[in-house]
């Protein structure tokens, strides 16, 4: 299995979205670890993945909302990588929650390893020159979206 891990030249150039990638990354090594462990602990396999669900909800919502303040052009088509993200990866949940006999760690992880690493370097790559040179509007995105959001409780497990 490969291994995540976030470093500088994974960065978009703006810190709450790099911050968001670095902690997916962190929990999908977490992931790793709990499989490469004791692949028996259910529970906590499917903890991790949960969390994983929730904050790629949660930074999703916050990059399209700073594509979108930003006007990106190509936001029709970055919507609709995440969508397909968001619907596989709730899948790919379901299967895990059902029982680990359901699935394919190999597949699991080659699954987010294409929604995660691949997304980042051939989608999220693209609004970097559009977001960096307007960021005073992006930082007033960021902050309103945080208050919208701050009602959201999303248990995070630590990243180590
Ligand atoms: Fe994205």
């Amino acid at each position: 299995m490969g291994s995540f891990s976030w470093n500088e030249e994974f960065s978009v150039g703006v810190h709450c979205l790099d911050t968001d990638h670095d902690l997916l990354f962190g929990l999908i090594n977490q992931l790793e670890s709990a499989f490469d462990g004791s692949p028996e602990d259910h529970h906590n396999i499917c903890s991790i993945l949960n969390a994983i669900v929730d904050y790629t909800d949660y930074h999703f919502a916050r990059e399209e909302t700073l594509m979108a303040a930003c006007a990106f052009p190509h936001l029709q088509e970055h919507l609709h990588s995440h969508d397909t993200i968001r619907r596989e990866l709730s899948v790919h949940a379901a299967r895990v929650r059902e029982g680990l006999e359901k699935i394919d760690p190999q597949q699991l992880f080659l699954f987010l390893s294409q929604a995660f690493l691949d997304h980042l370097k051939d989608e999220d790559k693209k609004y970097q020159p559009f977001m960096v040179p307007q960021m005073e509007t992006v930082l007033q995105a960021n902050e309103a979206f945080v208050r919208r959001q701050s009602h959201v409780d999303i248990t995070l497990i630590e990243n180590d």
